[in-house]
């Protein structure tokens, strides 16, 4: 049910031409991962290797991603959906414009929707700014528990700044070893991770 409904979404993004993104993209970054998953992740935008591929979190950022999904004893199959923001990369990798945003969040929305995960990972800023308004701040807000229409949600810095201040990776792990808490309280009390 939830991958046919999915998979009904998915051919109208990949036709989508509600935003100028449209004009720029190789093709549309739908998502993908379990559709049943647990665990959804939310980034940004499709990047130059998930625009020319199609999949999500495929570049430095997804490998990186990986890394601590499977030291936190996730896999990308199998507890997590990973998706962006917008579907379609901006030229140059810029931040996606106000309206270009709000043109594609419906799609986000639906998918939320039909996946109905139990924890929802953001990000960065952008994806929290989507979530929780303009003021918000990944500085300030990320590593602790916020509540969006009923679902559990944890802002995390994005792989992509992690790459570009080491520095920051250990508060980023910090948030992810609260990822493995919630989940063993809300999923599966005998998750096992080996760090937490
Ligand atoms: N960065 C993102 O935010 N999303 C991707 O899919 C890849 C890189
Ligand atoms: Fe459509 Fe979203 Fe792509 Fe814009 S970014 S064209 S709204 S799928």
């Amino acid at each position: 049910m939830t991958t046919e409904s999915l998979n009904e979404l998915k051919k109208q993004v990949l036709a989508c031409q509600q935003c100028p993104l449209y004009a720029t993209r190789n093709q549309p970054v739908f998502g993908s991962g379990n559709p049943e998953a647990p665990i959804l992740i939310v980034g940004e935008a499709p990047g130059f290797e998930e625009d020319k591929t199609g999949v999500a979190f495929v570049g430095k950022s997804g490998q990186l991603l990986e890394k601590i999904l499977k030291a936190c004893n996730f896999s990308r199959e199998k507890e997590v959906y990973m998706s962006n923001i917008v579907k379609c990369r901006p030229p140059h990798n810029r931040t996606p414009a106000p309206t270009e945003q709000s043109a594609c969040l419906p799609y986000l929305e639906q998918q939320i929707e039909i996946i109905r995960p139990k924890i929802i990972i953001l990000l960065g800023s952008t994806a929290l700014k989507a979530f929780f308004g303009a003021s918000s701040r990944i500085t300030r807000e990320r590593g602790q528990w916020k509540n969006w229409f009923g679902y559990e949600v944890m802002p995390t810095y994005h792989p992509s700044a992690l790459l570009r201040n080491p520095g920051l990776k250990r508060d980023a792990w910090e948030d992810f070893k609260k990822v493995v808490l919630k989940y063993r309280e809300l999923v599966d009390k005998n998750h096992y991770c080996q760090y937490v």
